[in-house]
């Protein structure tokens, strides 16, 4: 009879995180981070749990805190705490207090590089311990957010290393934000509301990358989609799309969904709630939680409730029902079940952080203090590495073409010659 064996969520994850498996491969042999202290914040869970395993492969000693306290999974902790080389600032059941002075005690170990999330590490670095900020070498920082605050140091002369913007390269706006928060978004509000997306009118606010995976993805569900902008060129894009374009004020009494991708605040407001239709659902899956200020709502409900975990439901004064999701914050992943984006796509932003890293310690690592894109040429080969991980071939450019692409004279080749 087969027997039951027990596995960690992090065994799992590792089956479809096959970038992360080739880096840990290749770099078992190499060590290239051997004898550098790596210090990582990130919401502690398995597919992070992997990203920190991947590191200590390629040889780091990784001190690893969470990117705030309450997302920690402690069986993931656990099990990597017990790794030589690895070393929990975390634990399951932090309060704020705790979480912070945890990353008090990481930084003062003197970390050579921080890969960071938030840049909760190089911020708190630089204001509590300024003494320790010129002694680091780089970092890398993999979210937006992070990304502002950084651009903020950099601006203000006060970054004291390089730090590669992970968040920024193509790869990352074409695979996390395009397909990791388009697929999970619409899967949580899904769970959430236990109702179904197809047939429905869903208003998607802000076609950017995030924008364009959801409305994408809910068109492929059988939606009929609205998109709202304020930039020309997205809303044409969109539009030739074949999605519906008009202004929010328009889209406010059609939509039966409406999600906010716009990275901008108060997106959705009283006036726009007004015009809604009885138990229209509002998620936001943008900025944290004021892409719909629960204040509008509240401006114009007669009474609120709560009919489901996850669900705040608005009365306004003639009975029509408005829900909003997860109390306006990522629906992705602050929705009651929500498991953040899909492992696949995790892969490749963390394989990033992890080629970032290794290309801090190489030549061509940036000598300066600022913020800096991440080389072409990584962004391509972790491409390359997911392509052959999905065992899909791509051509290569002949001799030919590439003398081609390379010329400016005119083109005056014969093209009937077999050598071409
Ligand atoms: P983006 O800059 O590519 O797109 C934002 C779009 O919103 C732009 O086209 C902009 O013109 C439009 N916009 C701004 N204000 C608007 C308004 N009042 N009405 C309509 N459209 C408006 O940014 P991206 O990458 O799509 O990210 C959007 C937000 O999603 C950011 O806050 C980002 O941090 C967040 N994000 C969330 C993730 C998640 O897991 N939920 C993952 C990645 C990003």
């Amino acid at each position: 009879m087969a027997q039951q064996t027990e596995q960690n969520p992090m065994d799992w994850t590792s089956e479809y995180t096959p970038i992360l498996h080739a880096l840990g491969q290749r770099f078992e042999e190499e060590e290239p981070l051997d004898g550098y202290t790596f210090a990582v914040a990130t919401h502690m869970e398995a597919k992070s749990g992997v990203f920190v395993k991947t590191l200590n492969r390629a040889g780091a000693r990784v001190l690893f805190t969470g990117s705030e306290p309450h997302s920690t999974d402690p069986a993931v902790v656990s099990q990597l705490d017990s790794i030589q080389g690895i070393e929990a600032f975390i634990s399951g059941n932090m309060d704020k207090t705790e979480w912070e002075s945890r990353i008090d005690d990481l930084l003062q170990e003197e970390p050579d590089f921080i890969l960071d999330d938030g840049a909760e590490l190089i911020s708190r670095l630089h204001a509590d311990h300024p003494s320790i900020a010129p002694s680091v070498s780089g970092g890398a920082e993999q979210t937006t957010t992070g990304i502002t605050r950084l651009e903020a140091m950099a601006e203000e002369n006060v970054l004291e290393f390089p730090v590669y913007a992970v968040n920024n390269t193509p790869m990352k706006n074409y695979f996390d934000n395009i397909h990791g928060t388009g697929e999970s978004s619409l899967t949580n509000l899904a769970q959430t509301t236990n109702t179904i997306l197809t047939g429905k009118t869903v208003v998607v606010i802000g076609y950017g990358y995030c924008g364009r995976g959801l409305a994408r993805k809910a068109a492929g569900l059988g939606a009929r989609t609205i998109v709202t902008e304020i930039d020309p060129r997205n809303a044409l894009e969109a539009l030739m799309d074949g999605h519906q374009v008009m202004s929010m004020a328009e889209a406010a009494s059609k939509g039966d969904y409406f999600i906010t991708a716009t990275g901008n605040r108060g997106v959705i407001t009283a006036d726009h709630i007004q015009e809604m239709k009885d138990g229209a659902i509002l998620a936001n899956a943008g900025h944290l939680d004021v892409e719909i200020p629960r204040e509008e709502l509240s401006k114009v409900a007669d009474s609120i409730s709560t009919p489901r975990d996850g669900i705040t439901q608005y009365t306004l004064s003639d009975g029509r029902k408005v829900n909003l999701l997860a109390d306006g914050k990522l629906v992705n992943l602050t929705a009651p079940g929500s498991k953040g984006h899909p492992a696949e796509v995790m892969d490749t932003t963390f394989a990033m952080m992890i080629m970032a890293a290794v290309n801090l310690l190489g030549e061509s690592s940036p000598e300066t203090p600022g913020l800096y894109g991440i080389p072409d040429d990584v962004d391509r080969e972790i491409a390359s590495m997911k392509l052959e991980t999905m065992d899909v071939a791509i051509d290569s450019l002949t001799t030919d073409q590439t003398q081609f692409r390379e010329s400016w004279e005119p083109d005056r080749g014969d093209y009937s010659s077999p050598e071409r």
